[in-house]
């Protein structure tokens, strides 16, 4: 029975790592980091072992270093081998450790390709076509295959690293960069993260990479050839952070730079301190997909400062943070936008319940993942059942002025610290509690458990305001009727011209529940809207899953360009499992994925398998 956290096989409840130093090379031909980390650690307990959790690493040698510097050879024991989470590391310290005492261990280790957490780059997979390029992605629970640490959510360090890269590449990490250095062919990078943070938020980048300044406290990276879009796209970065800033608490991570990534980065957006990674399939040419850099800068309080405890409360992280990003979104372009996003949030649940099953305990908003792997377990569930809970609460306990003074009270609370459900709970009873008792009888005739524990659907709908959604849903009946009797003609790209994305993507979807459509429709829509050709991938992609829905293989091109040229997994799942469910693409999808599986980040090549059917 685990205690902590299910999907760590590290002793947490006897150790505790506060800072981690690592120093590494890259070495591009072998796709491998080489090198040590060096783990303060401080026992919690008597104990005579500490266990790592690690995963696809060679682990050289550990040493354990005392005050003196002197260094003692550890026993390494690495046959606890589970097939999702890893090697436990378990290490043999040479005397009982007590309470409180802290020592050091130093282990010289490699990665190796069959790692999840890095992804390695040819030159002819970046932009540039001349250099390789690397970068990690560790969340869940990846950083284990890139140094061996305690990975787990529960255990905050700080940490530091010496990054010795080939010229003329850049290093960057999810920290601050202090200084670089000349050694020969080489360049050492030095980075320091003083704020602590949970394994999952290292993270490295490697590449031929530029920047932009945005403001004292923002740039934008990218290979050189994109950095002017780039900048260009994301240049409201600052503005959105002091509305961050205004709503919530003032920004303690010094910079926020953003890292524009090449296109098989798996994600919309990671929240890496200082250094958010970002997809290129936000470069919409018209800076209209900046929320997900306010979904990401929103981390920076929930999940990078107030942390999950472990993966199932992970709605703690992206629910909270869902919910900010709304806000946000409401505080830049109007409280519209945000019941729009509420709104098409509430659909992606629905698709995710119906997908997994209502019934399936992964809908739970705190599900039971001892034993599951977390990408199998992830979904727009945390994000979207986590935001209603919240925007529910906002409404039932007096609207926005009784509970923003909550939620800022909130962060600052826990900021530092990695909570679980029941820390959440009991604090919301508690600063009611004192600020406004009445609202405690409010909070005591919620079903707790049902909102906690139930699968499906939420137990309480919220009302959004259905007016800025119904000039959408209104064109999509007019199509669905003319459908009927081909009146065509009614529609022009008028239509749709002021509408915002959201809107657009409300509208498709709407026609996509009406799917199949007839190959006379679709054809009607493409030639009036121009829809494949839409820069916004958010509006290409909804197109494309209707077509596909529909089994319009005129869009069949525009499908397999959209998965060879980006890996984002929000795209790149649905197309595959919706070419594959079209009669005439089944051969297709595979055929597809076979030959561009090692354009695909590990992990979304692995879960587009599974999708497919071609592994367990
Ligand atoms: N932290 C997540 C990305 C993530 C979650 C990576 C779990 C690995 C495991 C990030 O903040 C996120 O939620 N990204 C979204 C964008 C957002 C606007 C919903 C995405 O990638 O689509
Ligand atoms: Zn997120």
């Amino acid at each position: 029975m685990f205690e902590i956290d299910p999907n760590s096989l590290s002793n947490l409840d006897k150790v505790t790592t506060k800072h981690v130093h690592l120093d590494v090379a890259v070495d591009f031909d072998a796709k491998v980091l080489r090198g040590t980390a060096a783990l303060e650690m401080q026992a919690i307990e008597t104990t005579k072992e500490v266990v790592l959790d690690s995963a696809h690493l060679v682990i050289k040698s550990a040493n354990v270093i005392d005050s003196t510097g002197k260094a003692t050879a550890l026993g390494v024991d690495t046959s606890t081998v589970h097939e999702v989470y890893g090697t436990a590391v378990r290490l043999e310290l040479p005397e009982t450790v007590g309470g409180g005492d802290k020592f050091r261990i130093v282990i010289e280790y490699e990665t190796t390709s069959k790692g999840g957490a890095i992804q390695f780059l040819t030159p002819e997979q970046t932009q540039g076509k001349k250099h390789p390029y690397l970068f990690t992605q560790c969340e869940e629970i990846h950083a284990r295959s890139m140094f061996p640490c305690q990975d787990s959510p529960s255990v905050k360090i700080s940490y530091s690293a010496d990054v010795c890269v080939p010229k003329p590449l850049t290093a960057l990490m999810s920290a601050i960069a202090t200084s670089h250095r000349d050694e020969g062919d080489a360049t050492v990078f030095s980075f320091e993260q003083k704020i602590t943070i949970p394994s999952y938020l290292v993270a490295l980048v490697v590449g031929n990479l530029a920047m932009a300044k945005i403001s004292d406290r923002c740039a934008v990276w990218s290979e050189p050839d994109n950095l002017e879009a780039c900048a260009w796209e994301f240049a409201e970065m600052e503005t959105i952070l002091q509305t961050a800033e205004d709503l919530i608490t003032p920004y303690v991570w010094g910079r926020y730079d953003l890292l524009v990534l090449p296109g098989s980065f798996p994600f919309g957006g990671m929240e890496n301190p200082c250094l958010t990674f970002v997809t290129p399939t936000l470069l919409a040419g018209d800076r209209s997909l900046t929320d997900v850099i306010a979904h990401e800068i929103a981390h920076s309080w929930s999940g990078n400062l107030v942390t999950a405890k472990n993966w199932e409360h992970f709605w703690l992280n992206e629910g909270w943070t869902t919910y900010f990003e709304r806000k946000i979104v409401a505080r830049l372009n109007g409280e519209d936008s945000r019941q729009l996003s509420c709104i098409i949030g509430e659909a992606d649940l629905q698709e995710s319940v119906c997908f997994y099953g209502k019934d399936s305990p992964l809908t739970a908003l705190v599900p039971k993942l001892d034993g599951i792997d977390p990408d199998d377990a992830y979904s727009t569930v945390p994000y979207d059942k986590g935001a209603h809970l919240l925007y529910y609460l906002e409404q039932y306990l007096g609207g926005p002025a009784v509970f923003e003074p909550y939620m800022r009270s909130y962060i600052t609370e826990f900021q530092g610290k990695s909570i679980d459900t029941s820390d959440w709970k009991n604090y919301l009873f508690s600063y009611f509690a004192s600020h406004d008792p009445a609202k405690v009888e409010l909070l005591n005739q919620i079903e707790w458990d049902k909102w906690f524990n139930a699968p499906g659907m939420p137990p309480v709908g919220n009302k959004y305001d259905e007016r800025p959604q119904k000039v959408c849903l209104h064109l999509a009946e007019r199509w669905v009727s003319a459908a009927k009797d081909s009146t065509y003609a009614q529609f022009s790209p008028k239509d749709i011209e002021s509408f915002s994305t959201m809107q657009t993507v409300i509208f498709l979807t709407r026609l996509a529940d009406s799917a199949p459509l007839n190959e006379d429709t679709l054809a009607a829509i493409e030639s009036t809207y121009k829809l494949t050709s839409y820069r916004n991938c958010e509006v290409r992609f909804s197109w494309l899953a209707l077509a596909l829905k529909s089994n319009y293989m005129a869009v069949v091109d525009a499908v397999i360009d959209m998965l060879s040229t980006q890996g984002r997994m929000k795209y790149t799942r649905p197309l595959y499992r919706l070419l594959h469910a079209c009669p005439d693409g089944r051969e297709l999808a595979v055929k597809t994925f076979q030959r561009l599986r090692g354009y695909y980040h590990p992990i979304c090549a692995r879960m587009v398998e599974k999708d497919l059917g071609l592994q367990n």
